[in-house]
């Protein structure tokens, strides 16, 4: 990324290399910057103003608005009514599972959920508890893994759905992009021909990466509190591209308060092409076939 940007002191970087090459330069310096972005909430309460930075009336304004995103997204890409899919998400920096139990528990079968926060992620069990939501039976939290991102290794295509709010700021360039990289890698015929003990990781054929943010205007923000960068929406465009990642949709969020950063919801995949996925073939042929 060639902008400048800033830190939260006001110094200024003439590029995000020269600023990453200061933070997470060597190894002691890298394991520094992850231990304290993990340090910062440890040390913040579990609640929806607390993982909402002392906003948590955006709480409603920001479920609302994923909410339509993720419905289009799932209607244009597993169309429902068309079979049984068992639609898996993973909620990644998960927290107290504000977004699992608000949203993701009403769309998928299964959530996981994975935050390094043990406090965030009682909390989030807690919520997550059948006394505690209104939903479908068929319809659980039933993973909760206490890891950050980057020590994550899911079992092979796993999930329809990888949902990451505001947490991925706490990476820098090169982990971002061996993580989405890692997690969204399909192979080929031909791959799986040759090396077939590799399997895909993460996301499901044909699955998606939703990715939360807040969006500098120009270059980025790093918050020396946190240990967290808010980068551009060009910035996000080129680690992208660095991923093998297309924007499948995006969409800005309304209806913040006018002091916050802007915030984009951007669908990921590694496809190309807009396909869908269909359950089963939209026309029933007439072949004699397994009865179960
Ligand atoms: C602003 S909160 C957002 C929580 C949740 N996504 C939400 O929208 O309610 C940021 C979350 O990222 C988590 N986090 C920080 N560093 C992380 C890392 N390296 N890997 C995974 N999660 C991390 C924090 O523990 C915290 O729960």
């Amino acid at each position: 990324m060639e902008a400048g940007g800033l830190d939260s002191d006001g110094r200024q970087f003439n590029n995000a290399e020269e600023m990453w090459r200061e933070e997470v330069g060597d190894h002691p310096k890298k394991t520094e910057w992850y231990h304290k972005g993990v340090g910062y909430w440890e040390g913040v309460e579990a609640s929806v103003d607390g993982v909402l930075g002392g906003y948590g009336h955006v709480n409603e304004p920001d479920i609302k608005s994923s909410d339509a995103f993720l419905n289009t997204l799932l209607d244009d890409r597993f169309p429902s009514g068309e079979g049984n899919r068992h639609l898996v998400a993973l909620d990644c920096g998960a927290g107290i599972g504000r977004v699992a139990k608000n949203l993701l528990i009403r769309y998928f079968n299964e959530v996981h959920l994975l935050e390094p926060v043990s406090h965030f992620l009682e909390a989030a069990y807690e919520n997550l508890s059948p006394d505690n939501i209104i939903v479908l039976d068929s319809h659980k939290a039933t993973n909760f893994y206490c890891v950050p991102l980057l020590e994550f290794s899911p079992d092979d295509g796993r999930y329809d759905v990888i949902w990451v709010q505001w947490c991925i700021g706490h990476l820098n360039d090169d982990d971002f992009v061996s993580f989405l990289s890692k997690q969204s890698f399909q192979p080929d015929i031909f791959f799986v021909f040759y090396f077939p003990e590799a399997g895909m990781d993460g996301l499901k054929l044909g699955g998606l990466f939703v990715l939360k943010e807040n969006i500098a205007r120009t270059g980025f923000v790093l918050d020396k509190e946190d240990r967290s960068i808010t980068r551009s929406d060009l910035y996000f465009k080129e680690l992208f591209d660095r991923c093998g990642l297309h924007i499948y949709k995006s969409k800005d969020q309304k209806g913040f308060p006018e002091e916050l950063f802007q915030v984009k919801i951007y669908a990921l995949t590694p496809d190309l092409r807009k396909r869908v996925y269909r359950t089963r073939p939209k026309v029933q042929t007439n072949r004699p076939g397994i009865i179960r």
